[in-house]
């Protein structure tokens, strides 16, 4: 294995801790204010929602549950042929329930849009989608979205439980990925 399978290095910080503490705050407040008197289930999306869905739930402060779902896309290089398929499921009913799908990051639309679709058919009470990035520019699906935190532009970010090859989820900031590193 040669080097070039390791992380790229994060570069410029695009959003930094203090500038997402402070929105994932106004998320929070947000869901709170929404979901006043409910107990909505947070289903976050691994493995990059795990970070944001943490500090959701604190700053929502509601009687709310925490679920995982994990999926993968299939995709040849660069390009995501858009199929995707349900690796791991939740492991609660959601039927009748006040569902926030909690994702890090909104690139093409094609993952949330079948998660969407999928979750709808197991009756929740609603169903309502609380994201943190949203790359505009990269939509091929229209999304609708309640809850968002940053529109960003077309960059390959890490951190916050965003990775390159796995790593870096845990670094505090957003940063954008050295461009050597992207491939
Ligand atoms: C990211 C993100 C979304 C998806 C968005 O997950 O968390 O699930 O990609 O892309 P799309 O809008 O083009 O479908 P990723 O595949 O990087 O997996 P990870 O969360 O485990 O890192």
């Amino acid at each position: 294995m040669g080097q070039s399978a390791g992380p790229g290095r994060p570069g410029r910080i695009l959003i930094g801790r203090d500038e997402i503490a402070a929105r994932v705050a106004d998320l929070g407040q947000a869901v709170r204010g929404d979901y006043a008197g409910r107990s909505p289930l947070l289903v976050a999306v691994l493995k990059g929602a795990v970070v944001f869905a943490a500090d959701l739930l604190r700053a929502a402060s509601l009687p709310a549950g925490l679920d995982f779902m994990s999926v993968s896309s299939y995709g040849t290089g660069t390009h995501s042929s858009g199929i995707v398929r349900l690796t791991s499921d939740l492991s609660v009913s959601i039927e009748g329930r006040d569902v926030i799908i909690v994702e890090d990051i909104i690139d093409t639309g094609r993952t949330i849009s079948y998660l969407r679709r999928n979750l709808a058919t197991r009756h929740p009470r609603s169903l309502a989608l609380c994201v943190l990035l949203d790359k505009v520019a990269r939509r091929e699906v229209e999304v609708p979205m309640d809850y968002v935190g940053f529109a960003i532009p077309d960059e390959f970010v890490v951190g916050y439980g965003l990775d390159h090859r796995g790593f870096h989820r845990n670094l505090p900031d957003i940063a954008v990925l050295e461009p050597a590193g992207r491939a």
